[in-house]
């Protein structure tokens, strides 16, 4: 990782608030940093190197299980720089890249280049998925053990979903025995035959719309064979409410984890009347009874965590009437923002909650980070919960500016973040008043 060896050898961050649900922290203190690792939570503490942070809070860094860096094949629009800088500048330590690349990541040798290249580019801890299937096509296995050898954190085919039950069924046995994850996008292209929700605004537009149940009937049958492989399975996306409750339903039957996205958790399919390409996504935004539904299971853990689908698209693509654009969000830069703004704000889920969803869920997922604890790495995100700001393209750090909240108002934004030790997004500069 770039700039590691950046990382004050120790570093005391002063006047905190501090909060990590998962460890039991809320309230003002210091935080020692040494060697990259927490090494003191406490009062009173000084050190040759501090970072004086009155008024700001200290979490545990957030950890995005789902983006799309472009890499390799796209780096017009996403780089292995570009993403992790825009990660950064949202307080993520930790994400998963996505394999639907040009080439798509199916093969050892791309996966050890990603690898390689990602210690070397990246400011914040990155993972690579690989493919389940070669080309994501849904027809041929990839090799997942050779794919777990070279440096492979998990499989998926997200963009797509898996046409025959069959051949996911015997995705989900190898990718057991090869000891990897499985994160589905669940979608039946059978009944996704549309570009946006499958509802009044789709009507009154004249647009192509996908039912719902196109993302239910593909989460039940995943979670079906989750519960007889023994998988370990991943349903990334959710965005209805009966999809959600199927995941509730799953929890204690199978190896099963999910997440919903903060476009899913605060926009509806009522931006299908801008009649502007920018709002395509897959899943599509959804009306409000799917957005109450994925909130409240958000809120009560039956989703387990929040993910970006950071999906950075070039305006040529994005810049389109619906059926034409590209689907896809940038996510990671707002994603805090505007479900605190949204979500905590408006009382509907308590910031601790949040943080749960966003750092310490995730950073369990991964197995690295999401915690403030003695002895773990010191991967940290530094936020003001009241300073008010308007999403512009001027404010994103992405190659891409494709951001569903462009020209929104928002409350609380990153100032800093820290990974292994190492300040590795500084958005004040000097006014940290590092005393060296
Ligand atoms: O909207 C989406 N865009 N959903 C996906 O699942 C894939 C992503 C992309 O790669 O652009």
């Amino acid at each position: 990782m770039s700039g590691r060896n950046g990382a004050p050898e120790e570093l005391v961050i002063r006047h905190a608030h501090v909060l990590d649900p998962g460890n039991r922290l809320d309230g003002v203190a210091d935080v020692r940093l040494r060697e990259g690792r927490v090494a003191e939570v406490g009062e009173g503490l000084r050190g040759a190197c501090e970072l004086d942070v009155d008024g700001l809070h200290l979490f545990p860094g957030f950890v995005d299980v789902h983006a799309h860096w472009r890499t390799p094949g796209r780096e017009d629009e996403e780089s292995i720089e570009s993403g992790s800088a825009a990660a950064a500048a949202g307080g993520f330590t930790g994400i998963v890249m996505m394999p639907n690349t040009e080439p798509v990541v199916d093969r050892p040798l791309i996966v050890e280049s990603l690898v390689r290249r990602v210690e070397k580019e990246s400011r914040v801890r990155a993972y690579v998925s690989a493919a389940l299937h070669a080309g994501l096509k849904g027809e041929r296995l990839t090799e997942m053990r050779l794919l777990r050898e070279t440096g492979a954190f998990c499989v998926s085919d997200d963009g797509l979903g898996t046409a025959s039950a069959g051949v996911l069924r015997n995705g989900m046995l190898y990718a057991r025995s090869a000891g990897l994850p499985v994160i589905l996008h669940c979608e039946d292209h059978a009944l996704a035959t549309g570009v946006v929700h499958d509802g009044a605004y789709a009507a009154l537009a004249g647009i192509p719309g996908s039912p719902a149940s196109a993302e239910d009937a593909a989460t039940a049958t995943a979670l079906v064979l989750a519960a007889e492989t023994g998988a370990k399975v991943h349903i990334t996306h959710v965005s209805t409410a009966l999809s959600a409750a199927l995941v509730g339903f799953f929890k204690r039957r199978a190896d099963v984890s999910a997440d919903t996205t903060p476009h899913h958790l605060t926009l509806t399919d009522g931006l299908v009347a801008t009649l502007d390409g920018l709002f395509r996504v897959n899943p599509p935004l959804r009306p409000e009874k799917d957005r109450d539904g994925v909130t409240d299971a958000l809120r009560d853990g039956v989703l387990d965590f929040v993910a970006t689908d950071h999906a950075p698209h070039a305006p040529e693509e994005k810049e389109l009437p619906f059926e034409e654009a590209a689907p896809g969000f940038l996510g990671h830069e707002t994603a805090f923002a505007a479900l605190y703004t949204e979500l905590v704000l408006r009382g509907t889920v308590s910031l601790p909650r949040l943080v749960e969803a966003m750092s310490c869920s995730p950073g369990r997922w991964v197995g690295e980070g999401g915690g403030i604890l003695v002895g773990g790495p010191a991967d940290l995100a530094l936020i003001d919960l009241s300073e008010e700001w308007t999403v512009g393209r001027e404010t994103l750090v992405s190659r891409s500016s494709n951001s569903p909240y462009l020209g929104r108002g928002l409350t609380s934004r990153v100032v800093g973040t820290i990974v292994g030790g190492e300040l590795v997004y500084d958005r004040l500069g000097a006014k940290f008043g590092v005393r060296a």
